[in-house]
């Protein structure tokens, strides 16, 4: 397995150099697209996608693969033993204001389900291009230097961080929410929220720990992030860095997937952070 894995990050490595020159040269502006929740997509969303998706295409250990930007999966090997999750552009709309975007990629076998995964990795592309990757009970790091990703370190969360990344927008937060953040703030927590998930998360994982929610809202009940290509694959990095990953009660890598698409509220973060949102969302609903 060592070596398939090393194979499907050989080919997010090569996706990721194009996808970096795309961000720095290509055209920020909106397709006629809409994506499956009926958001415009970008050009550079459907560019990125396209990337990724003829690098896995060439690879015959993947079975088949499933895209954000896509209504359906797309069968590569029926005899490939690996099935990709990916969310080519994460925070895309960020790249016109030169904010921080990324890549997630989660890897399964059988079905798509948070049980199956069994490696995650993420690319973000800041002023630096680092990428990380969980596998094997480890989390490590590389960064792309003079065209190629080299290892800087390994991540281990903190029992408790500083940092509060607390998603969606305040108005439609539910009241216990809303008390758990003032409470988190008011404990001397810093806010860091940049509206990317890949940057907001790699500074929690990166500064030690703290926590990161996007929870169920008056508009949104069943959160934002989507299982498959956001919230899988950053839940089994935090656990894999030693910290946890719940939808408020349960942890998110058994909770089910019936549709691809599907999204749940999720919190990442610390232990001590993530035992907090237990106790306060054991009580509330
Ligand atoms: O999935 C899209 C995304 O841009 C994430 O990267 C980010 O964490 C989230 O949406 C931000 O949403 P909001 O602006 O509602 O907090």
């Amino acid at each position: 397995m060592q070596n398939d894995i090393k194979i499907i990050l050989d080919s997010i490595k090569q996706s990721s150099i194009k996808i970096k020159q795309l961000i720095e040269e290509g055209d920020t502006s909106k397709s006629t697209n809409q994506n499956s929740t009926g958001d415009t997509q970008l050009k550079l969303d459907i560019a990125s996608d396209v990337i990724i998706e003829n690098d896995f295409k060439t690879l015959d250990i993947v079975k088949q693969c499933v895209s954000e930007e896509q209504e359906s999966i797309v069968d590569i090997n029926p005899n490939g033993k690996y099935l990709i999750a990916y969310d080519p552009l994460d925070g895309s709309s960020l790249v016109d204001v030169n904010l921080s975007v990324g890549s997630i990629y989660g890897i399964y076998t059988d079905d798509f389900k948070g049980s199956n995964i069994i490696a995650s990795v993420y690319v973000v592309f800041g002023p630096r291009v680092e990428m990380v990757v969980a596998f094997d009970g480890e989390v490590k790091m590389y960064r792309l230097l003079k065209g190629e990703f080299q290892f800087v370190q390994n991540i281990k969360l903190n029992q408790k961080g500083k940092l509060n990344a607390p998603g969606s927008t305040q108005q439609c937060w539910l009241p216990h929410h809303k008390e758990m953040i003032d409470d988190i703030f008011a404990s001397g927590y810093r806010l860091r929220y940049s509206g990317g998930m890949v940057p907001d998360l790699h500074q929690i994982l990166l500064k030690g720990g703290g926590l990161f929610s996007y929870p169920s809202t008056t508009d949104l009940p069943k959160g934002k992030l989507r299982q498959l290509f956001e919230v899988f694959p950053f839940a089994f990095i935090y656990e894999t860095a030693g910290g946890g990953a719940i939808d408020g009660k349960q942890r998110l890598l058994e909770i089910p997937t019936t549709h691809i698409h599907d999204t749940t509220p999720c919190f990442f973060g610390s232990n001590d952070e993530i035992d907090l949102v237990k106790e306060v969302y054991s009580k509330n609903g």
